[in-house]
């Protein structure tokens, strides 16, 4: 029996890496998932390569009229939505005296407000409704604690696992579940980036920060997206009925909670 049979998904950011294995994972268990992401060429690409379960969506989480269209898309097409991922993210590095302006309105933009905003619109189409739901956003293990050079990005997942709370505990009511997954270090295009940000502020040759991230892992390596879809999967079943209002940690033992 196939956990996500005739559940309608929508998961933003999912052209590419985590998003992606959890459109995948979604697709294995039944569901038919919109790929959502404000690149859209990929995610079509994405989804053609997927197959017929899965479609692309144009969607920007820092726009409420693309929100808003997003989730119209997601009713029109499938007649409602029962899974939001909010995955969408934007990552960026600089020591606390260096950061812009422009650095933090653009990572609270994406990660706090895009949560905020795509949650309650997909609320809203599932209070309408009135069949209950699920919502998953993606915190991090850098929203459990600060780090030197990642201050505006640590704060934004901090910012993810207090709307999950408030969320979770105010949409129980209307059986919409919230909660929230902390990845640890997830390897990909997403962590290549990080990379090459720290060999700048670290001076340290590509690769090297990689490495150490990975061997400072207690289960011995960096993660991979398929590792966190076990949790996704369980965050949209039924199994997690009574799950509500929590940040699980998928981290290899990162950290401790
Ligand atoms: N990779 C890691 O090590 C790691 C660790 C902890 C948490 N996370 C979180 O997991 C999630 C997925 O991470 P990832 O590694 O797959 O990231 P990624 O950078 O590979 O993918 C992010 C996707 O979001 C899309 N996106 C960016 N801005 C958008 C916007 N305004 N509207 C819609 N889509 C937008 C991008 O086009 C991209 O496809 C993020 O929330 C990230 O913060 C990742």
């Amino acid at each position: 029996m196939k956990r996500l049979e005739h559940k309608s998904a929508l998961i933003t950011g999912a052209a590419r890496g985590i998003g992606r294995a959890f459109a995948e994972g979604y697709v294995r268990e039944g569901a038919t998932v919109a790929i959502a992401d404000v690149n859209v060429e990929r995610a079509e690409a994405t989804a053609r390569e997927i197959g017929s379960a899965a479609y692309a969506i144009r969607m920007d989480v820092t726009d409420q009229a693309s929100i808003e269209a997003a989730i119209a898309a997601v009713e029109a097409r499938r007649g409602g939505l029962d899974i939001l991922i909010n995955n969408a993210a934007l990552f960026d590095l600089a020591p606390i005296v260096e950061i812009t302006r422009e650095s933090f309105d653009r990572l609270f933009a994406i990660n706090v407000a895009g949560t905020l905003f795509t949650l309650q619109a997909a609320a809203k189409s599932m209070i309408a409704r009135g069949r209950g739901g699920k919502i998953i956003n993606m915190a991090s293990q850098a929203g459990r604690r600060g780090e030197a050079l990642v201050g505006v990005y640590c704060a934004t997942k901090a910012a993810v696992i207090s709307l999950t709370q408030s969320a979770g505990l105010d949409l129980i009511k209307h059986r919409i579940n919230v909660n929230a997954i902390a990845p640890g270090v997830v390897d990909g295009e997403h962590w290549d980036g990080v990379d090459a940000l720290f060999a700048r502020y670290e001076h340290r040759p590509l690769g090297e920060k990689k490495r150490l991230v990975g061997e400072a892992v207690p289960y011995g390596r960096m993660g991979t997206a398929e590792d966190l879809v076990g949790m996704a999967v369980f965050l949209a079943s039924a199994e997690s009925d009574y799950v509500v209002a929590q940040t699980y940690n998928v981290d290899g033992g990162n950290w401790m909670s």
